[in-house]
């Protein structure tokens, strides 16, 4: 079966290395772009963290640095939850800088989707290059048979109250998402919360090569969750659906980002009983099967070199 070709947009982040794990040694993906956007760490520190991922691993897949900052909120990082570097508890070496393409992320991924019929995105991160992706040519959108967001939550937040932090961090450019037209595929926290990933099966991984041995490392400071409660694989539960939908319950609905709320801005508002009477614009997932989860997970990192 020919591979599903992806572009994925990250911070990286813990949980994103390990969702580009993931995601760069599945035989059923064709990863053609990784993108960098400010979130988890300042915009040097994720393109480093993702070139330094690849070199790592050996694979040549370019990246394309994008936006440094939200359109409008300031910017505040998530280096309590990945450390100071993003990549915390694991000493990288160099990273190839020959896989930095000289383009920006919104240009480069323009160039890759034009290049191809159809193409998946996966969007890990803040929504900004995504944003500016679809504003400044979007003669890209009628390609992309669909955008798998990590982000937004059903429930309560992560970053405010009701807020969760890819889509609160640059929560313009999430509602400009949402306003795309795009299909759209929303991987709330709520599934990453419910599915955490449990201390034995971490020390399990850990075994795993030299790949579980550095995610091992990353993972003993990761700061979501705990061993004991369960990590939070919130970036790997959008690559999951993409790989193992029947992993997750689903349903279509309205979904839109509050911009204005005084108290909930970057509040995802997934209208699931139709209340507002709008069309359907995302997928949004209702519940995940937690032990079929959490055995694919680990089954997908037991093929990484
Ligand atoms: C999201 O925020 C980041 O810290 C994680 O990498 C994930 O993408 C969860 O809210
Ligand atoms: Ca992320």
């Amino acid at each position: 079966m020919a591979k599903e070709k992806i572009i994925i947009d990250t911070d990286p982040g813990i949980d994103d290395a390990v969702a580009l794990a993931i995601a760069v040694f599945s035989d059923k993906l064709d990863v053609k772009l990784i993108t960098t956007v400010a979130g988890n760490v300042a915009l040097e520190k994720v393109t480093s963290n993702a070139l330094k991922l690849l070199t790592f691993w050996n694979k040549k897949i370019p990246v394309a640095q994008g936006a440094d900052r939200p359109f409008i909120e300031k910017f505040v990082d998530a280096s309590h939850v990945h450390g100071q570097s993003g990549l915390a508890g694991f000493d990288f070496p160099e990273p190839d800088m020959s896989l930095l393409c000289s383009e920006h992320a919104v240009n480069k991924m323009r160039d890759v989707i034009m290049a191809e019929e159809k193409i998946t995105l996966a969007a890990i991160g803040p929504l900004t290059n995504i944003a500016l992706l679809f504003a400044m040519y979007p003669d890209v959108k009628p390609r992309i048979s669909r955008l798998v967001m990590m982000g937004g939550s059903l429930t309560r937040g992560n970053r405010g109250v009701m807020s969760e932090f890819n889509f609160a961090t640059d929560p313009h450019a999430a509602k400009m998402v949402f306003d795309s037209g795009v299909p759209l595929v929303m991987a709330d926290l709520d599934v990453g919360r419910k599915a955490g990933i449990p201390g034995p099966d971490i020390e399990k991984i850990g075994t795993f090569g030299k790949t579980g041995a550095m995610l091992y490392a990353l993972l003993k400071k990761y700061r979501s969750g705990t061993f004991e409660s369960g990590l939070r694989m919130y970036d790997s539960c959008a690559l999951a659906y993409i790989l193992k939908p029947e992993l997750f319950t689903s349903t279509r609905v309205f979904a839109d980002i509050e911009l204005s709320g005084t108290l909930t801005s970057g509040c995802s508002v997934v209208d699931l009983d139709g209340f507002l009477q709008k069309k359907a614009n995302t997928t949004v997932f209702t519940d995940v099967d937690v032990p079929a989860f959490r055995s694919w997970f680990t089954e997908a990192l037991s093929h990484c070199d």
